[in-house]
């Protein structure tokens, strides 16, 4: 047997038993029989959209070539989120509710347009009766709430938007000799690209919505004009990955960042743990949380598992308890297209056991009592969430 042979042979086993081992590992966690599934949270980013901003030197700034309003979902996302909530239905069929499906299945949304659409459209994906978007079906079975709120009372989805104190944190880190440096070395590039597109850069945090729409440009096929080959799409990409690392770039950003969405999570899985919420045995509780590209990234970094979402990637959740042991744990996944990928918080395991859990999300909680005094927000300062009917 030639040496090649052999290693050809070889690295077919070894395919083979690594295949294996990823089919065992997918599988176990799908069909897992040992544990009961007590909450799924799936924080997901809209669809496929509409650039938010074109500049002015763009070639395909006008509205012409794009079929809805800046920022808001296409046909292309409204599809890409239905499909997720059918992968969902698929996964979770068994524990989801037959009947009144409200009572266990919570949903938020940003107020933003594009996600409000792909919350609906992901019921329309996970409940295929309900109301259609697209095609304008609007066939009656769960109601459902969309709970939201606007972007200065959002402190889910927008707390950049929100909470004063975290932008004056993530001003001050800004001009930090490490980010004035980056800056620094940037500057023909900055030159070149305000040159190019009639905008002002500045900071290394400029670049990311003009990124942005030029990929947007450049996955719909528009032939994107010769200069931007110099700096598109590596080095962009870098500084826009960096960028969604800033605003949890340490413990006191990421914890602005997180600290609400943490504080709810914690309060749900206790309930759940403590028996305390009225729950029929086979079901679990669905919450379902519509935002942005920033929001997984922010509790990804903040967990040490960092993950930059593509158009209706999801970060998903589950709390498990063992059916034997009665021991609770938490399973972390990311979600994109063609993958479901096993996430490991940072300082746990996989399945992490849930008093490790909540001793590593509580330093980030912000209780509502906390945050107007955290966030530096007015004394007259009042919530006023909003609720939506999906018929
Ligand atoms: C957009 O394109 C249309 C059709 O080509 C043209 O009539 C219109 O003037 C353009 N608008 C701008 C702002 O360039
Ligand atoms: C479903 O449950 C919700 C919340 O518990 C309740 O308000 C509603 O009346 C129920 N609907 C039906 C049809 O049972
Ligand atoms: C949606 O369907 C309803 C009922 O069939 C109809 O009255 C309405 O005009 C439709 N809306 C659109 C935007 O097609
Ligand atoms: C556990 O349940 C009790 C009532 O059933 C409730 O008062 C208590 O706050 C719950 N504890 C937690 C941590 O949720
Ligand atoms: C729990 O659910 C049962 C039946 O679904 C209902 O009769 C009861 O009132 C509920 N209790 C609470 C505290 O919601
Ligand atoms: C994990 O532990 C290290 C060392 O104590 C700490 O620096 C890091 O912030 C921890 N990560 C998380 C997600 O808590």
């Amino acid at each position: 047997m030639h040496f090649s042979q052999y290693c050809s042979t070889c690295c077919y086993i070894m395919r083979f038993v690594l295949f294996c081992v990823i089919f065992v590992a997918v599988n176990s966690v799908q069909t897992n029989d040992d544990s009961q599934l007590l909450s799924t949270i799936v924080l997901f980013r809209h669809g496929d959209r509409v650039p938010r901003k074109f500049a002015p030197l763009d070639p395909f700034g006008n509205s012409t070539f794009w079929p809805n309003k800046r920022g808001e979902l296409t046909k292309l996302g409204v599809e890409q989120v239905r499909t997720l909530g059918r992968w969902l239905r698929n996964r979770y069929y068994d524990y989801l509710p037959k009947e009144n499906s409200s009572r266990h299945i919570y949903i938020k949304s940003s107020s933003e347009m594009r996600c409000l659409t792909s919350a609906i459209a992901l019921i329309s994906g996970l409940f295929p009766t309900v109301v259609d978007p697209y095609r304008n079906e609007t066939v009656s079975r769960h109601p459902f709430t969309l709970n939201t709120a606007p972007k200065n009372q959002d402190f889910i989805f927008e707390m950049a938007a929100s909470c004063p104190k975290y932008v004056e944190a993530y001003d001050e880190l800004l001009k930090t000799q490490d980010f004035r440096d980056i800056d620094a070395s940037n500057s023909d590039f900055y030159e070149y690209l305000e040159e190019h597109l009639g905008v002002q850069i500045k900071s290394f945090t400029d670049v990311v919505e003009w990124y942005d729409t030029m990929r947007e440009e450049d996955v719909k096929g528009f032939n994107l004009p010769d200069w931007t080959k110099r700096y598109y799409p590596t080095e962009m990409k870098k500084w826009y990955e960096l960028c969604y690392k800033v605003p949890t770039y340490n413990r006191k950003l990421a914890r602005f960042g997180t600290g609400a969405l943490f504080e709810k999570i914690s309060d749900l899985f206790d309930a759940l743990i403590n028996g305390s919420m009225n729950k029929s045995s086979s079901e679990m509780v669905l919450v379902l949380l519509s935002g942005h590209q920033t929001n997984i990234a922010d509790v990804t970094n903040s967990l040490g598992m960092f993950r930059m979402a593509p158009y209706a990637g999801a970060l998903i959740v589950e709390l498990r308890k063992n059916k034997y042991s009665s021991k609770v744990f938490v399973n972390t996944f990311f979600k994109t297209d063609g993958s479901l990928e096993v996430l490991k918080i940072e300082n746990c395991t996989v399945n992490c056991e849930i008093d490790n859990f909540f001793k590593i999300i509580k330093p980030f909680r912000i209780s509502n009592a906390q945050i107007r005094g955290e966030c530096g927000l007015p004394a007259d300062w009042i919530f006023q969430p909003q609720k939506y009917q999906i018929d």
